[in-house]
């Protein structure tokens, strides 16, 4: 049986990856807006692979019996005023989540609760893949300096993402 300290803090962190979807597909209809299809294609995969984040937590819970508590999603953000502000908050808000997933370690070394330290690894893991993503995008968009010609080649290239 899993602790109960851990299910509660679990039961957040699926909370957090259901806003982290809603936060991407809201930059993905942002970019619709701009024209730039292919930053859109991407943020929603992206969106795609917060909710299976989401959804990895909620099949471990039902697994260790324990109770999933579906809370409510907070409204993302709608506007931004240029490529480089959604990815320098992509890039914010991916350091926040590894901040989240560290804590969730702690927690289970705390309630020496193996069985959902092993599962967090992959979290952690995953997270070093989320932040260098979003930190390499915000640094090529930088380094064009948000001029629309240049950004376009980029797109193309965030289009190939499957
Ligand atoms: Fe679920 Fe982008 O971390």
């Amino acid at each position: 049986m899993i602790p109960k300290t851990m299910e509660q803090a679990l039961n957040k962190q699926v909370n957090r990856e259901f806003y982290s979807a809603y936060l991407y597909l809201s930059m993905s209809s942002y970019f619709e807006t701009t024209n730039l299809k292919g930053f859109a294609k991407w943020m929603r995969i992206q969106a795609k692979e917060e909710q299976s984040h989401a959804l990895k937590i909620y099949d471990y819970l039902i697994a260790r019996g324990g109770r999933v508590n579906l809370l409510d999603i907070e409204a993302p953000k709608a506007k931004w005023s240029s490529a480089g502000k959604v990815f320098e908050e992509v890039y914010a808000h991916e350091q926040k989540v590894t901040a989240m997933i560290n804590g969730l370690v702690d927690l289970a070394v705390r309630e020496k609760d193996h069985a959902s330290f092993e599962m967090l690894q992959w979290f952690i893991k995953e997270q070093v893949e989320e932040e260098k993503n979003a930190s390499e995008i915000l640094a090529e968009i930088t380094s064009i300096g948000d001029i629309p010609g240049p950004l376009f080649f980029l797109d193309h290239k965030l289009e190939k993402r499957e």
